[in-house]
């Protein structure tokens, strides 16, 4: 799938994924054992350029109408150049063409700029997890300079998305 300029493809979820992409994986979610238990239940979607990947994104079935985005990050020398958006709107894409209502995500209280992100592509918040990323990871999770503490759980109806 092309979404502006980049060009998105479902690559094989296996773990562990090549290291360029497991770089990826671990950027957005530095907890190896998330990492490979998102890629055993998910589905994986990967942006190359000159066939170097430089974004990725997993996306997992919750429930029969809801899917989640996962673990999506775009390589530093690409960023704020729309990827991170294409991945998003791509796996909203494909979710809906599952025939799913509903995509979530959860994001942490340190990261306005991907919550910035997520809500230009529809999301909304609908809770917060209280100590999530200090009850959940062996090692306090930081994000530019910022420790991570509490989960912030989004939403968006397929339905409603442009
Ligand atoms: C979050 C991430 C995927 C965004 O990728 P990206 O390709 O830079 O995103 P986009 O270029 O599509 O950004 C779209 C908009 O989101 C917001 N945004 C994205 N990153 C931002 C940042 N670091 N600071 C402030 N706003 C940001 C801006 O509004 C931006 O629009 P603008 O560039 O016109 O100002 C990328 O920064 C990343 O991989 N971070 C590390 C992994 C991570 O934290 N993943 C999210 C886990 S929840």
């Amino acid at each position: 799938m092309s979404l502006g300029t980049f060009q998105i493809s479902r690559e094989a979820a296996d773990y562990p994924p090549p290291p360029s992409i497991l770089t990826l994986l671990l950027d957005a979610d530095p907890d190896e054992r998330q990492v490979a238990a998102h890629l055993a239940h998910g589905e994986l979607h990967v942006v190359r350029r000159n066939g170097i990947p430089v974004g990725v994104v997993v996306i997992c079935r919750k429930t029969v109408d809801t899917w989640e985005i996962m673990n999506c990050s775009v390589a530093p020398d690409h960023r704020r150049q729309g990827c991170g958006t294409a991945l998003v709107r791509h796996a909203l894409d494909v979710i809906g063409g599952k025939g799913a209502r509903y995509a979530e995500l959860g994001t942490s209280d340190a990261s306005p700029g991907p919550m910035a992100l997520y809500r230009n592509c529809g999301f909304y918040v609908t809770g917060t997890i209280r100590n999530h990323f200090l009850d959940n990871y062996p090692e306090p999770v930081w994000d530019n300079g910022v420790q991570c503490i509490d989960m912030i759980r989004m939403r968006a109806d397929i339905l409603a998305v442009d």
